[in-house]
């Protein structure tokens, strides 16, 4: 029978890898989750949409050419046509973001990379011995209603049977910046964990998010890192209630520091080797 792993046990802030580290490799791909695990980070954060023949890829954008040559929705490809897209085209080394047409080199331009499946990231996965970096996925959708999410949904119903199948719940947790998103995943499997993302753009303030976690039952409260003055006293609430607090994405050392000293349990950053080295971890 296949080994089944549970999560490692934490000890320190956890260090979670932006899209693999996307400074470090092209975001979202194998590379990219290959040199995470190299550096010794303690968890995997990746991003999941779904093609027009209903396969689950690991890409942030809904459209595709922000980060490979080709260009249009994910969800309007079948997965042939993402698969011939080159996923490094507009890479460059040290950036946290890709820039398209911008003056930058693009080392891995034309040398294999892909846009990974979700199957294919989970099978690499899957073959690592246990004590491995957990797996934060985020299902990328825009809910269509309020009180229901008809892409969240339909993500969920093809990633839930996959993590079932890969025996991989202990070690995962499901992220969506929709709290409708989540309360359907635990619908779904209340023993999965769940993360509650948001941004302040979108009028979600870290107080509200971490209010918003409590009540509806999630187990993790991302609120974007930016105001870590306003942190400390909402983190206090936090670890009350039980949850943790893991903002993204702090990449300056200064911001990074600053997110770790407030109490933050962690942080979600694409220069992870930058954490490893504040936390004396290298
Ligand atoms: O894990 C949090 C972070 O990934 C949310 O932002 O836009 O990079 O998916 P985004
Ligand atoms: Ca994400």
């Amino acid at each position: 029978a296949p080994i089944v792993c549970v999560a490692k046990v934490q000890s320190g802030p956890i260090i979670s890898a932006h899209r693999g580290g996307a400074a470090y490799a092209p975001e979202n791909t194998l590379a990219a989750f290959r040199n995470a695990l190299r550096l010794g980070v303690d968890q995997l954060e990746l991003d999941t949409q779904l093609t027009a023949d209903n396969e689950l890829i690991v890409l942030h954008d809904d459209t595709l050419e922000r980060t490979t040559q080709c260009a249009g929705a994910a969800n309007s490809k079948t997965l042939e046509e993402v698969r011939a897209c080159d996923a490094a085209y507009w890479f460059s080394p040290g950036q946290a973001t890709t820039t398209p047409g911008a003056d930058l080199s693009h080392p891995l331009r034309g040398s294999g990379v892909k846009v990974p499946t979700l199957k294919e990231l989970l099978g690499w996965y899957s073959a690592l011995p246990c004590g491995r970096p957990t797996l934060s996925i985020e299902i990328k959708n825009i809910p269509g209603e309020t009180n229901f999410d008809p892409v969240g949904d339909k993500i969920a119903k093809v990633l839930l049977p996959l993590l079932a199948q890969y025996q991989l719940e202990s070690e995962v947790v499901i992220q969506s910046f929709w709290p409708i998103t989540l309360i359907q995943v635990k619908s779904l499997n209340s023993n999965l964990h769940t993360q509650f993302l948001s941004t302040s753009s979108l009028g979600v303030t870290a107080a509200v998010n971490i209010a918003d976690t409590i009540a509806t039952g999630q187990d993790i409260s991302s609120p974007n890192f930016d105001a870590p003055d306003f942190l400390a006293p909402v983190i206090e609430i936090a670890h009350a209630a039980g949850k943790q607090v893991l903002p993204f994405t702090p990449d300056s050392q200064a911001d990074q520091q600053k997110t770790l000293d407030v109490g933050a349990d962690g942080v979600i950053t694409n220069y992870p080797a930058c954490t490893l080295q504040i936390l004396n971890r290298e």
